[in-house]
């Protein structure tokens, strides 16, 4: 199996697993690329997998833990050892629910994520010029975005479809993830990187998410909307201190004064501002 995708959920995993209840969600983020409620793509649908584990709980485990190379045809799919237990016991309650009535469909065998999505998509995945804990985000629409949630920044927006991840799924971490599309924002090389802490995402109803860190002792809340030609920053950040962050001369703020390249906010102007960026 790939291995630099393994380092990426264990890094990734421990800081920000939400609650064992949250089933649905941590399908979503973790399951759903591969495996849809009523369709074979890259791994079998849901109801496939309730027939198989469906009074199996603890097999269920055990294959999500250390997979087996079982049928032709499909990848090797990646251990989801790094979720746990309890995370797992819960995503098999939701898989089990979400197919229930459903009938099975022809089969699809595609690169799930080249399409145009109709709702945010959140991936955790290793991208070029990013560091190794990228989460790629796709908005309604047809831009999607790059956050490094080492660096905790936002490094590339695209405009196309979401990812060419089937060679790195299929070609045990030797061939990249490629973003598909025309790259129409991208983040100065060297930027100041003060001491930061990513704390993990949550989403909101309709899975946009909303990036959590901790930036030079400020707490952030950062969440990416698109519209148009723009993307918007909508920063919420605790501090009782003056925040810099690196802004480039095109980006329009809300709030705040420039110098060189920085946007400097008082704590008060700080507490919630946008950063609206004009792409390509
Ligand atoms: C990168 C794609 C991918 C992801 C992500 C993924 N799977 Fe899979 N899964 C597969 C593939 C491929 C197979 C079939 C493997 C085979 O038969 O050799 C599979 C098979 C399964 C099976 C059936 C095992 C059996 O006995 O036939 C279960 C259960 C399962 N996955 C659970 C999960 C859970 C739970 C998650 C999320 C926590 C998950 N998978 C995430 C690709 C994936």
């Amino acid at each position: 199996m790939p291995r630099r995708l393994v380092t990426l959920m264990l890094l990734l995993g421990a800081a920000s697993a939400p609650a064992a209840e949250d089933g649905a969600l941590l399908y979503a983020q973790n399951c759903a690329a591969c495996h849809l409620p009523d369709q074979m793509v890259v791994g079998p649908s849901l109801i496939e997998i309730s027939k198989l584990y469906g009074k199996k709980p603890k097999e269920f485990v055990e294959w999500a833990i250390k997979p087996q190379k079982k049928r032709n045809n499909v990848i090797e799919m990646p251990s989801m050892g790094h979720l746990g237990e309890a995370n797992l016991l819960a995503i098999r309650e939701h898989m089990i629910r979400a197919s229930q009535g459903l009938k099975e469909k022809k089969a699809a065998l595609a690169d799930p994520f080249a399409r145009t999505p109709r709702r945010p998509e959140v991936q955790r995945i290793f991208l070029p010029n990013s560091g190794p804990a990228a989460i790629a985000v796709a908005l309604p629409g047809d831009l999607a975005f790059c956050f490094d949630a080492g660096r905790c920044q936002l490094r590339s927006v695209w405009r196309g479809n979401f990812l060419k991840a089937w060679d790195y799924w299929k070609g045990n971490g030797k061939a990249q993830v490629v973003r598909d599309g025309e790259v129409v924002w991208e983040a100065a090389a060297e930027q100041p990187s003060p001491a930061v802490r990513f704390l993990g995402y949550t989403v909101d109803e309709t899975g946009l998410p909303t990036f959590e860190y901790v930036r030079d002792g400020a707490t952030f809340r950062e969440t990416m909307t698109a519209a148009g030609k723009r993307l918007t920053r909508s920063f919420v950040v605790e501090t009782d201190r003056p925040v810099e962050l690196p802004v480039d001369p095109a980006a329009v703020a809300s709030a705040g004064r420039r110098t060189q390249g920085l946007l400097r906010l008082t704590p008060a102007e700080a507490r919630a501002f946008t950063l609206t960026l004009e792409l390509r």
